[in-house]
């Protein structure tokens, strides 16, 4: 497959998706149990897309691209809807977004080929209701100087043990001043230390749990209506956890 490099691989997720291995962060795109594609849809798209289901625009920042499921993700479950939807995404790998045209994407991406092109190429699409921008380089300066305002933020680096840069207190203090006052944040992991940096920076924290896919973390400056995480009372339990640093 030309998709293959020495950083990274394809695998097939237990969904029939097809993700990759980095060899660099030694580690999945994304959960092979989950399956790539479902992982996407239960753990992002579809919680913060209802939570913004009222809003006629939304702006997304989506950490990182990667293989870039969580945006394609996102254009497939709002295909009959009229919002105008502008995403923003960092990603630091030139090589793996310019190899994305011979990624195996799954059938439901099939209609959105010209999407991967443009994107592989310029790192850019855009059409009426849709705009995508990937910034290739660093996400902690990305977050640093962007004024955007995001209704919705996927969380979705490799793992605080792999990446802990992109899960820091520090980190996470960017990323809440980013966010509106609803804004809602989207993230695989359930780790306390990534929960007390999300309370920690002003954010309530909830789980996020539903049918086959494992348990994920919702987090808002709002209330949600999700099982709240009850952060401090998890701290007292656990005196020796607390939140990465830079
Ligand atoms: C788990 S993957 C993202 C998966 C992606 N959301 C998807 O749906 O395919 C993490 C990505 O973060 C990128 N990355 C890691 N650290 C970064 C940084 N500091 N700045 C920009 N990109 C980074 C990696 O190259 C990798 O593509």
């Amino acid at each position: 497959m030309a998709f293959d490099s020495v950083k990274h691989q394809a695998i097939k997720s237990d969904d029939g998706s097809f993700t990759a291995y980095s060899t660099e962060f030694k580690e999945h795109y994304h959960s092979t149990k989950d399956g790539a594609l479902h992982e996407s849809l239960c753990k992002h798209v579809l919680p913060a897309l209802k939570h913004c289901q009222d809003k006629d625009e939304i702006h997304i920042l989506d950490i990182c691209f990667g293989l870039g499921f969580n945006t394609l993700a996102t254009i497939y479950a709002l295909k009959d809807t009229p919002q105008k939807v502008h995403i923003y995404s960092p990603e630091f790998d030139e090589d793996l977004v310019r190899s994305l045209v011979d990624f195996t994407y799954p059938d439901e991406f099939i209609d959105y080929k010209d999407i991967i092109i443009s994107l592989a190429t310029r790192q850019k699409y855009e059409s009426e209701n849709l705009n995508i921008t990937i910034f290739l380089g660093d996400a902690r300066t990305f977050v640093r100087e962007t004024d955007i305002r995001f209704d919705i933020v996927y969380q979705d680096a490799f793992s605080p043990s792999s990446n802990p840069m992109l899960w820091t207190s520090e980190y996470f203090k960017d990323i809440v001043r980013l966010m509106k006052e609803e804004a809602i944040l989207t993230t695989y992991s359930i780790s306390l230390a990534t929960r007390i940096a999300l309370e920690e920076n002003g954010l309530k924290v909830y789980l996020h749990k539903g049918e086959g896919f494992r348990s994920a973390t919702l987090a808002s400056k709002s209330e949600l209506e999700y099982e709240r995480v009850d952060v401090q009372h998890k701290m007292s339990c656990n005196p020796q956890i607390s939140s990465l640093k830079d």
